[in-house]
């Protein structure tokens, strides 16, 4: 029986992920690499901050070292901060906070497993930290997702074993994460046709019944 739900953030409870993309594309621009698109995007979804520039450089003959890479998605960060500068309740997607409200009332805890080291900005700035009983992110973990690491954590954070846990995702890299720490998924988002999640919707609001996924 499922105890708890760990959501993704971006692509799940907020709708960061163009903002992603244009912050990367304005990089990728600048360093005059042509041909970097939505469908590159699409393989960044979920993926920690160095492995989404790895995408972009893939794209470039030049060879970067580690130092300029760190520069680069340093770069990019400041460009996604920008975006996200006058970011408010509005960035959430459609829905999110009545579902949010009626799975507490069922008494599960709720928590975000999120990759991106700007977990905590967004969630403060768009209201969704009084929902949440725990947050791991990209601040806590070392590897990235397929690895389980950052929900694995929010299961300990939780208190729960890993088949206590629904991941709700809209990345494949984050539903290959669910499966390789023993959890549940829950595949949302433009992509969740394509996803090998147990269980699939349009999006969160889109979920007509909870029951035989929590059961
Ligand atoms: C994930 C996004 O949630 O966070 C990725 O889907 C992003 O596209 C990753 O690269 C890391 O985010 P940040 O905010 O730490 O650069
Ligand atoms: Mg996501």
């Amino acid at each position: 029986m499922i105890k708890g739900i760990i959501f993704d953030l971006d692509g799940v409870l907020v709708s960061t992920d163009e903002m992603h993309y244009l912050a990367w594309k304005r990089l990728a621009d600048e360093l005059g690499i042509t041909g970097f698109g939505r469908e590159d995007n699409r393989r960044q979804r979920g993926v920690s901050r160095m492995a989404s520039l790895e995408v972009v450089l893939e794209k470039s003959d030049k060879i970067y070292t580690e130092k300029e890479k760190e520069e680069l998605a340093e770069r990019k960060n400041k460009y996604y901060l920008e975006l996200l500068k006058d970011m408010d309740n509005s960035a959430v997607l459609g829905g999110v906070g009545a579902v949010l409200t009626a799975l507490k009332r069922k008494n599960l805890l709720l928590a975000v497993g999120s990759a991106s080291k700007n977990a905590p900005v967004i969630l403060q700035k768009t209201g969704l930290l009084p929902y949440l009983n725990q947050v791991s992110c990209g601040l806590d973990t070392t590897k990235s997702k397929p690895d389980p690491e950052v929900f694995l954590i929010a299961a300990e954070k939780m208190g729960l074993l890993p088949e206590e846990c629904l991941v709700v995702e809209d990345s494949a890299a984050g539903i290959e994460a669910a499966a390789a720490g023993g959890m549940f998924s829950l595949g949302v988002g433009p992509f969740h046709a394509s996803l090998a999640s147990d269980y699939s919707a349009d999006s969160l609001a889109a979920v007509a019944d909870w029951e035989p996924i929590l059961a």
